[in-house]
């Protein structure tokens, strides 16, 4: 009897999802998003100096990002558990979701500094004022803390979902990416 009552509940709440239908799915992915407010921010300004900005970053990255992290061709443990929270066919309308919001105003924690040698090169990808283009993500202020982390990643290959990005992160030396990771945070 417990068995038959438990089954008719399950039933009806199988149908009442199925008659919310894809109207919700929009309202479902916002709602599992909320989460990621507690360290990304509630208003975007992530909480801390080593956790990125996600607000207004750009789509294409956003879901290769989140999709990396739940293959684990980006080694994160944090990020790998909170990515498979989402389903794959739900990755496209987050990054949107997330794409939709604006990025954060300069805190004003880091100072402008003069523009390093050797950026002509990465303006190619992340794009004239580093607000980032297909597939590039958006540079420009973003901590120094995260963006030189990054960079050291890539060059010790402990972030490797990128060839170009290790490879040219290998070229450059580590006074070099902390000299344009100060650049760019205060952009
Ligand atoms: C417990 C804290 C925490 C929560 C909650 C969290 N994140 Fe993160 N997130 C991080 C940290 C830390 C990183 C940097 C990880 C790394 O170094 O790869 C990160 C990185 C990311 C990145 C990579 C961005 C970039 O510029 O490289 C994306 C995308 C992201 N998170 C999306 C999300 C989404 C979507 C959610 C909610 C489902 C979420 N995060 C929830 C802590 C968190
Ligand atoms: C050939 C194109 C290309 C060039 C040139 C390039 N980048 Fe990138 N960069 C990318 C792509 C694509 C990604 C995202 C990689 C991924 O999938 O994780 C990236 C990621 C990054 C990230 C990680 C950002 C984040 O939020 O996770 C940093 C930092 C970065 N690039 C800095 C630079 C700097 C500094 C230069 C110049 C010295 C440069 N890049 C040159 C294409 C490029």
């Amino acid at each position: 009897m417990g068995n038959n009552h438990f089954s008719t509940i399950f039933g009806a709440l199988v149908i009442a999802a199925a008659l919310a239908g894809p109207a919700n799915a929009a309202d479902e992915i916002e709602g599992k998003l909320q989460s990621c407010n507690a360290c990304h921010g509630q208003n975007g300004q992530p909480i801390s100096a080593n956790i990125p900005i996600i607000w207004g970053q750009t789509t294409a990255f956003l879901v290769k990002q989140l999709h990396d992290y739940r293959s684990g061709d980006r080694d994160n443990a944090i990020m790998s558990s909170l990515a498979k929270t989402l389903k794959q066919e739900e990755l496209r309308p987050a990054a949107v979701y997330l794409t939709g919001k604006t990025w954060p105003a300069h805190a004003g924690a880091a100072a402008a500094t003069p523009q390093p040698n050797g950026m002509a090169v990465c303006r190619a990808c992340h794009q004239e004022n580093f607000t980032g283009g297909l597939p590039a993500p958006r540079l420009a202020g973003q901590s120094y803390e995260y963006l030189v982390d990054q960079m050291r990643r890539f060059a010790t290959e402990e972030r490797s979902n990128n060839a170009d990005m290790v490879k040219i992160m290998q070229a450059l030396s580590a006074g070099e990416r902390e000299a344009m990771a100060r650049y760019l945070a205060g952009l």
